[in-house]
């Protein structure tokens, strides 16, 4: 089986051949990262035509890569929601156009699902224990912070979710107040390298049960900024990063980061004392590419010690002896699996292997010349 997949749903024009078991025979990336870093974020409409211009030398380059031609191609699959509007729409558009032109079956899929299977696909023929069922996924990316329950296969309870901002936009927008360049997940992990993750204590929101707020803990890092400057909670946050040294930026980069982890650890945590019967927790989305959360995440887990050889390349077959007799933060029950990080951010690769599933579970396609985007509309 063979399935192109398309993903556009944001700043990253992608394309990717999945094969048998969810392999990845190619995977094509642009990201429009570079013209988005001079705006300090992304412009729908610049980000819409960048679209149109990449997808189709995209699609090209993906069957290429994977020595095939569109007569190898068994199905087509694409994201359809949610995301920005005209991004989403170039993506299914071609997507349509090619699986009508073709003749090829049209997967839809939900670019939420996308990156909770990022956990299910397998690259340069290595493989790894998947998640099991029933498992507790968090998806944290740009534009959402939610916890979800799988019972099984394409089967999603939404059981937490952020009452405000995402937490990846939530980095972003602390990025801003240090001046650390966009996007800022990543600026934030450099900077806090150097930084003390206690140096500044910022407060947890008080929200009982299992849903986020990330908004609150962005203002404390405001106010703690301008207090540590010595300014008036008047002095606007992008004349901030001029009072800082680098010394400070490091520590609230650090302090910073040190927090939100474990706010979504213990919301984890928690998800999991309601879930007893969960096998697997997984996480998924941007944010899940960060360092210190795998850390903390993997540390001590049942195959904690498995995964982090995985990722260092070590092992061909993942066939890793020894690991920790389990108790980490989930305890010794549990599984933690993370996505490698590579497949963290927004690709097809991980469209390719959420169709591979629905395929192999017997979803029907979708209609090709009746496909709507759905640029805000819950998992499914
Ligand atoms: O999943 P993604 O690539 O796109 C969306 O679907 O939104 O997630 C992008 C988000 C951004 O907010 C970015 O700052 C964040 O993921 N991110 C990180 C890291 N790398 C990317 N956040 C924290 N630590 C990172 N290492
Ligand atoms: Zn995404």
């Amino acid at each position: 089986m063979k399935i192109l997949a398309i993903e556009s749903s944001c700043d990253e024009t992608a394309a990717a051949v999945i094969g048998d078991g969810a392999e990845i025979l190619s995977n094509v990336v642009v990201s429009q990262v570079d013209i988005f870093a001079a705006y300090g974020g992304v412009i729908p409409e610049v980000a819409a035509r960048s679209h149109l211009e990449a997808i189709l030398p995209v699609v090209h380059k993906a069957l290429d890569d994977a020595r095939l031609t569109k007569d190898d191609i068994d199905y087509i699959a694409v994201t359809y929601a949610p995301g920005l509007l005209g991004s989403l729409l170039i993506g299914t558009l071609t997507a349509r156009m090619l699986a009508i032109l073709w003749g090829k079956p049209l997967y839809a899929v939900h670019h939420l699902k996308s990156h909770i299977y990022a956990n299910w696909l397998i690259d340069g023929g290595r493989d790894i224990d998947r998640p099991e069922f029933p498992l507790l996924a968090l998806v944290i990316s740009g534009g959402h912070t939610q916890i979800i329950y799988m019972p099984g296969h394409n089967q999603f309870e939404i059981i937490g979710t952020t009452r405000d901002d995402a937490v990846g936009e939530c980095f972003d927008k602390v990025a801003k107040i240090l001046g650390l360049p966009y996007p800022g997940g990543p600026s934030i992990a450099k900077a806090a390298e150097k930084g003390d993750p206690l140096k500044y204590h910022l407060p947890h929101p008080k929200i009982d049960g299992l849903d986020f707020s990330f908004s609150g803990l962005k203002t404390a890092v405001l106010r703690a900024v301008q207090a540590e400057c010595n300014l008036p909670i008047t002095t606007p946050s992008y004349e901030l990063a001029g009072y800082l040294t680098e010394k400070q930026k490091a520590d609230f980069a650090a302090s910073f980061q040190e927090t939100a982890c474990n706010i979504l650890l213990e919301k984890m945590q928690i998800a999991l004392r309601g879930h007893p019967e969960a096998r697997s927790v997984v996480f998924a989305g941007g944010v899940s590419a960060n360092k210190v959360l795998r850390e903390k995440a993997l540390r001590g887990a049942k195959n904690g010690l498995k995964h982090e050889l995985f990722e260092r390349g070590g092992d061909k077959n993942g066939e890793v002896a020894g690991d920790e007799a389990g108790g980490g933060i989930f305890g010794s029950e549990v599984e933690v699996f993370f996505p490698e990080a590579k497949y963290t951010g927004d690709n097809a690769a991980m469209v390719g292997v959420a169709a591979y599933y629905e395929i192999m579970s017997g979803v029907g396609p979708a209609d090709p010349y009746d496909l709507n985007i759905m640029p805000r509309v819950p998992i499914k």
